[in-house]
């Protein structure tokens, strides 16, 4: 097997490869985790030199690499860089690209990484010529792989999605296809399987049994400003429900894989997709809330009258043994109050309370929060005894924080990881045509039932709030409120 690697980045002139590819692969470096034998080829349309490229990647390493600049470090790392420009949409040009990495490689042969960090409307035609041109043939096993990485969004809709991957496997084995999610590679959500499976304190308890609730929020502060015509024509849900937050619901709900195999863990996540209950285009205006911000509309790029979705609240259920009738809430919103991204487990309350309480209150339910970012670790809230009273009762908190306990720095950026790994041939974090399909079929009535003409009322938020408050109807069952901020519960 060859020990020389490839890693060509296609759109190596964009925004991606500048802060997260390049910075993560110095960092690699630094760590001394990347094969021996590699190099980086950046392809794109504009016009650098070899020189002028890695100086812009290098401003990109200063600003965005997790690890301090260290220009010694950078020395030995530059000149593994290449540049060649080229349109991989030309399917000669592809031609000429290859034949310019074979002369890199001088005959010997090796693995190689195509990287897609180009618009996904090139995806196809990307692929197909990468196809024509035979550079992703894996001859004999002594030839060298070929893996590509594919990033979000993966198709629009089910049937674009659908599309796509008949596309793709006309070309490529599923085996050679790296769909990447970034929030798999965050090392919060890589520790949920860790923390369910490698426990058994949980796994008697995660069930309907007595898990009342779950809530999944990725709130964030950031508007739409600098991407507004990209977000226009997609929305909240198909930016980051039908990826990132699915995969995560699908950690929470999975059954317990027999390896930490990536077929294993595909397979019990496909499992999870398949069982969620999709909510008929009908429904929508019970189960799911959506709400724009205000200032949305005066956006350079957003549409007059725009009706896309920057918040949406949406309540699934999943019709399997383990969880039936325990509702799932996913939330998610720009230009929220705060950045916040977590998993809220709550269990049920006790079935009975002997201690004195105030006439109608009951004792707030324990609560496991897995904090994802910014403040990522783990809050357990239970009920205590306040000192010196006869029987007050107040909720405390056991918490973790990776800060504390692993150190300042022991958060990777996620693209590290997801990068080692294609390296390495694991396909465990990420995603499988199949869960791509699938979680399409969940989002896509949603939509249509937004976009219909019965649709319920879109509903406007100010900047900096939780959003709209009609999404707390949506959770108000059981005196339950959405969680603001992880570990701060405001349930009732
Ligand atoms: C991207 C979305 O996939 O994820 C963005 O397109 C979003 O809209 C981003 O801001 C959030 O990622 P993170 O890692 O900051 O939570």
């Amino acid at each position: 097997m060859s020990e020389m690697h490839t890693i060509v980045i296609f759109g190596a002139s964009g925004d991606l490869t500048h802060r997260k590819l390049i910075p993560s692969l110095y960092d690699l470096f630094r760590k001394g985790r990347l094969p021996e034998r590699f190099r980086i080829v950046g392809v794109a349309r504009s016009e650098y030199t070899n020189e002028a490229f890695r100086s812009y990647v290098e401003s990109g390493v200063k600003e965005f690499a997790k690890s301090t600049y260290d220009p010694d470090t950078w020395q030995n790392f530059a000149p593994l860089i290449e540049y060649f420009q080229g349109d991989l949409t030309a399917p000669e040009e592809m031609q000429t690209i290859d034949e310019a990495l074979r002369e890199l490689e001088k005959g010997e042969p090796g693995n190689r990484i195509y990287y897609l960090a180009i618009g996904p409307q090139l995806y196809e035609k990307a692929i197909a010529n990468l196809g024509v041109a035979g550079m992703v043939q894996e001859m004999t096993p002594d030839a060298g792989w070929r893996r590509v990485v594919i990033e979000k969004p993966f198709g629009h809709d089910l049937a674009s999605a659908q599309a796509l991957n008949q596309a793709i496997h006309q070309v490529l084995d599923e085996s050679q296809i790296y769909r990447i999610d970034h929030y798999l590679g965050k090392e919060t959500v890589q520790n949920l399987l860790v923390f369910r499976f490698a426990n058994s304190l949980y796994e008697p308890v995660w069930n309907r049994n007595y898990i009342d609730h779950v809530q999944i929020t990725v709130a964030e502060t950031v508007d739409v400003s600098q991407r507004a015509n990209f977000y226009d024509s997609v929305g909240v849900v198909r930016d980051m429900m039908q990826n990132h937050m699915m995969q995560l619901f699908s950690l929470v709900a999975a059954e317990p894989p027999s390896s930490f195999d990536a077929e294993a863990i595909r397979n019990e996540k496909a499992k999870v997709f398949s069982a969620i209950r999709p909510i008929k285009p009908e429904d929508v205006g019970e189960s799911t809330v959506r709400g724009q911000y205000r200032q949305y509309r005066d956006t350079k790029g957003v549409a007059p009258g725009s009706i896309t979705p920057t918040y949406a609240a949406i309540r699934f259920y999943v019709d399997n043994w383990r969880w039936q009738g325990v509702p799932f809430y996913m939330r998610s919103g720009k230009a929220l109050a705060a950045k916040d991204t977590e998993i809220s487990i709550f269990f049920k309350r006790p079935p009975h309370v002997m201690f004195p309480m105030k006439p109608g209150s009951k004792p707030a339910p324990n609560r496991l929060s897995i904090c994802i970012q910014p403040d990522e670790g783990i809050h357990f809230s239970f009920q205590a005894k306040v000192p010196d009273t006869a029987a007050e009762m107040r909720s405390v908190e056991m918490l973790f924080h990776y800060q504390d306990t692993f150190g300042a720095q022991s958060i990777p950026e996620a693209y590290e990881r997801l990068l080692l790994d294609v390296i390495k041939g694991d396909a465990s974090l990420f995603t499988r045509s199949d869960a791509i399909e699938l979680s399409w079929r969940l989002v896509d009535p949603i939509i249509q039932g937004w976009e219909s003409p019965n649709a319920p009322p879109l509903y406007f938020y100010e900047s900096g709030t939780w959003g709209p408050s009609e999404a707390d109807r949506l959770i108000a069952h059981n005196g339950y409120h959405w969680t603001h901020g992880c570990g701060h519960s405001s349930e009732g």
